[in-house]
């Protein structure tokens, strides 16, 4: 099949047929007899009945394959000054020991396992290891909070953490075992032990008999083999922001995951087995699960860990060394990346240093890929650059442009066309399909494909409140937009309160319970305004305490430092503001939306059901003082 919509049509013809013909690209213990039960409908199962293991057919069948001395891994950490290379056989001798320690630690089928670590090659072999004996890992990323560690630890009840004992940013190194012990200390579920891997940049205290350190544990271990899985065991289990400070656990589980990645390499990224793929994001987001560690290892191809920054490590060129270095063929990343670069480097000078030859295709996704950051991509780089929209919960690409099928014509400002196994319509609020052109609330016809989440983990019932419940016999997607004639899709706006800061998802609602903890805040709304370099950042604005009488700067100070403590860093939290009232509507609803328009200088009404307009201009003048609504 040569075109796009001959592959459109041929899973929409026969689901099952595409989904088992798909199938095949995977090493089975068991063979699924057949691809989707929906027995169970709304919670749907694909290859319930197949037997496999991941980490075999990411690792070990490469290296009976005649893969072994092939690079697996490379990693390239400008903010170190190191590289290394590990082959498919190195990486098997890695992952089965540290495995095998894991399990002489206890550690066995269905255990939970948190991996809270930077982007080294120690992050990759815990997850393969986890997935070799049947444990669920689940990455929280480096830049989160002791207490965001602390919710997710009480949420998964791991049996072990393994972590190591700093990451390195720009400028400074994090002591990661502090924010470890502080979490542990917070949980209520308590740890049986954890695994910490020690960097020479700033090594941890280790506690006796409770903290291990991984170069003695993988020592002493005896490697472990590739245990079976049950076809909807999951895989893991990664949290994502949600309208609560709760976040959200999307279960993934073996089978599906492997077969929908699989499938995706060749057909959506054109890459090949022995191509070198690299995304530039990190183990703890879905990027990095799927295609930093498990799509490519899938494929056989070779991946790459960077630890470093698009610019500052050391210069706005070292994308493009990388690429000429490592011989890249595909580059995925966040269109903030590239704005970071476009930002040091407008004329592009650093790209002309390297011959970047090699690549074929750039991917982006994660937020809006705005058309001057694509313009600038597409003129410097002189290959197709390639939007792509998905989520944590989907594990792969809603729609894109699949490449390995076929280039589409792109049009900027959509990421092309729905990916088989997605039915996606354009709803209104009462669920009836809006004609072509009109704007609507996103949704996935029933059921997602393989590697989708069928649910959240031990949270049935949030699974479906939070995305079956308002469309019947639909995935909400929780972001609104439109289909052109030619089925094209545009993702505009979220309808929940997510925000999307430099590629990272987070929830205002989360940051409005934090703000509301300090003693002195009556009430607030946290909302999310245009930001040239981050696409979002996340705005305060807190009503103080009848009474208070404390200096409004010390509180704004402590606010910032309040979320930077308690959600992390990532959240890039600097912007709040002490008002007198919050807008409302009569029933009581904070006007966030219009809030947010304002901020941005872009086109607002006047809210027919608003109590008191007057506060809108007390809100601007706040604004302008944080140097928005500069337009307005
Ligand atoms: N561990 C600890 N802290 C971290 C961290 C980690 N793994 N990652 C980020 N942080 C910190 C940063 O140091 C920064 O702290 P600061 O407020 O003290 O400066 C804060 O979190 C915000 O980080 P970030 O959003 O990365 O902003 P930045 O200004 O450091 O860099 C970009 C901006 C655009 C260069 C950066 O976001 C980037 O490279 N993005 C690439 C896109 C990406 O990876 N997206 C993921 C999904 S695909
Ligand atoms: P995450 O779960 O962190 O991957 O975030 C998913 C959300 O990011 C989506 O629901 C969108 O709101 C946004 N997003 C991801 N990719 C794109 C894209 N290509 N264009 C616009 N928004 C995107």
């Amino acid at each position: 099949m040569t075109t796009y919509d001959e592959v459109y049509r041929s899973w929409q013809d026969d689901p099952e047929t595409f989904w088992m013909t798909a199938a095949e690209g995977i090493d089975w213990i068991t063979k699924p007899t057949r691809a989707l039960d929906d027995s169970a409908a709304p919670m749907y199962r694909w290859f319930a009945d197949a037997e496999c293991n991941t980490c075999w057919n990411a690792v070990d069948r490469h290296v009976e394959g005649g893969r072994a001395d092939q690079t697996a891994v490379i990693y390239d950490s400008p903010i170190t000054g190191t590289q290394r290379k590990i082959s498919y056989g190195e990486l098997k001798d890695l992952v089965a020991n540290f495995a095998g320690g894991l399990a002489a630690k206890g550690v066995g089928k269905g255990d939970r396992v948190i991996i809270y670590m930077p982007m080294i090659p120690e992050a990759l072999i815990a997850m393969l290891a986890c997935a070799r004996i049947g444990a669920i890992h689940s990455v929280v990323f480096g830049g989160f909070a002791a207490n965001e560690l602390a919710v997710r630890i009480d949420d998964a009840t791991p049996k072990a953490i393994v972590a190591a004992s700093c990451g390195i940013e720009p400028g400074r190194v994090i002591a990661y075992k502090p924010l470890l012990d502080e979490a542990m200390e917070r949980a209520s579920h308590k740890v049986d032990f954890t695994v910490i891997h020690q960097r020479e940049e700033e090594p941890a205290d280790l506690v006796a008999g409770r903290d291990y350190d991984w170069a003695e544990l993988a020592a002493e271990a005896s490697p472990a083999d590739c245990v079976t899985v049950g076809g909807m065991d999951p895989l893991y289990i990664l949290y994502t922001s949600g309208t609560t400070g709760q976040p959200k656990g999307v279960v993934r589980p073996n089978a599906g995951h492997m077969v929908a990645l699989h499938w995706t390499m060749k057909n959506i990224y054109g890459v090949d087995p022995g191509d070198v793929y690299w995304a530039a994001s990190d183990v703890g987001w879905v990027v990095g699960h799927s295609y930093i560690v498990y799509a490519p290892l899938l494929c056989g191809s070779t991946t790459i860990m960077f630890e470093g920054k698009p610019v500052g490590t050391p210069d706005a060129g070292t994308f493009w060394r990388v690429i000429s270095e490592h011989n890249v063929k595909a580059l995925f990343t966040a269109p903030t990346a590239f704005r970071a670069i476009k930002r040091e480097d407008p004329s592009g000078e650093f790209v002309k240093k390297y011959d970047m030859s090699c690549l074929d295709t750039l991917f982006l996704a994660g937020e809006r890929a705005d058309p001057d950051t694509i313009e600038w991509a597409q003129d410097h780089l002189g290959v197709p650059v390639i939007d792509h929209w998905w989520q944590t919960e989907t594990g792969w690409a809603i729609a894109a442009n699949p490449v390995g099928i076929e280039l589409m014509p792109v049009k900027l400002g959509s990421p092309t066309v729905p990916m088989p196994g997605y039915d996606v319509r354009i709803l209104d609020d009462g669920g009836h399909e809006v004609a072509a052109g009109e704007l609507g609330a996103i949704a996935i016809k029933l059921p997602l494909p393989p590697g989708t989440l069928p649910t959240l983990w031990h949270a049935d019932e949030r699974y479906v409140s939070s995305y079956l419940k308002t469309f019947d016999g639909y995935y909400e997607t929780g972001d609104a937009g439109m289909k052109d004639e030619d089925g094209y899709v545009y993702i505009m706006a979220r309808t929940d309160d997510v925000i999307n800061v430099a590629g990272h998802r987070l929830s205002t609602g989360g940051m409005e319970e934090v703000l509301s903890g300090h003693p002195d805040v009556a009430e607030c709304a946290v909302i999310g305004v245009a930001d040239q370099l981050k696409g979002q950042l996340p705005m305060g604005f807190v009503c103080l305490n009848a009474g208070c009488d404390r200096s409004t700067d010390d509180i704004e100070r402590e606010l910032v430092l309040r979320v930077r403590e308690q959600i992390g860093p990532v959240a890039a939290f600097k912007l709040v503001a002490v008002v007198q009232r919050l807008p409302k509507t009569r029933s009581g609803k904070i006007l966030r939306g219009t809030m947010a328009h304002i901020a941005d200088g872009t086109e607002w009404k006047m809210p027919a059901t608003i109590d008191d307009p007057v506060i809108l201009d007390e809100i601007t003048v706040s604004l302008k003082g944080l140097g928005y609504a500069q337009d307005a």
